[in-house]
């Protein structure tokens, strides 16, 4: 099966934090103050669930779908659930997303484990279930110029193709097939030297509303 995170999933994140220090948590939480307190939230490939604390701790109070393909993923996020969330675990792929539509989508570091054909798929898919005007946050790796970032992006390809089967062949341009979507960024920025992207897209509002 490929994209399987079962193996690794107990020591992600202490890997995560080994080779990055607090970067990419800093990177997914750095527009969270964006997500409006009682709207109803998408995540999907939320990994261990830590992001659910960071959302709560903001004040949220609205309703969060939590999608992992990931079985052990979904075991250690259930065991941080906190009788006051209104969280829903649903353990399953893009198919399980319950057909509604969603103010808030969240995909980090979920998108690059995808091949181009799949990823294409998978954006439209997500696009389609975004509110009017819902908002769509997106952390993960990008390509720069240099060759520590290269040789980062080539070893961690390497690592997750062995230890999950990762589907990706390489790091895709995920700006590039947001632009073919009808949604447009609000917010950008970049951390560790622009290794990582932290971005906000919203659904574009319809000709009518011009
Ligand atoms: C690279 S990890 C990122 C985890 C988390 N977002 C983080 O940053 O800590 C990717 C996650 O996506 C999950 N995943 C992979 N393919 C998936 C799919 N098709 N649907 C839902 N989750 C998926 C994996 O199980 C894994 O937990």
């Amino acid at each position: 099966m490929k994209n399987n995170f079962n193996f690794i999933a107990p020591v992600y994140d202490a890997l995560a934090k080994l080779v990055f220090g607090n970067k990419l948590k800093r990177a997914q939480c750095h527009f969270l103050h964006l997500i409006s307190q009682d709207s109803n939230v998408l995540i999907l490939g939320g990994g261990t669930g830590w992001l659910l604390d960071e959302i709560f701790k903001t004040g949220f109070r609205g309703s969060v779908t939590y999608v992992e393909a990931s079985t052990k993923m979904i075991k250690m996020t259930e065991k941080r659930l906190q009788p006051s969330w209104n969280v829903s675990l649903i353990c399953g792929d893009e198919k399980a997303i319950p057909k509604e539509f969603y103010d808030v989508i969240i995909t980090n570091f979920f998108l690059d484990v995808f091949s181009s054909d799949k990823l294409k798929d998978i954006m439209a898919t997500l696009s389609d279930r975004l509110s009017h005007r819902g908002l769509w946050f997106c952390t993960d790796f990008r390509h720069t110029n240099r060759l520590k970032h290269k040789l980062i992006i080539w070893s961690m390809l390497q690592f997750f193709r062995l230890t999950t089967q990762l589907e990706a062949g390489q790091l895709l341009d995920f700006a590039f097939y947001f632009k073919a979507l009808p949604l447009h960024c609000i917010e950008h920025s970049t951390f560790s030297n622009g290794l990582i992207f932290s971005s906000v897209y919203q659904k574009q509002p319809s000709e009518q509303e011009f």
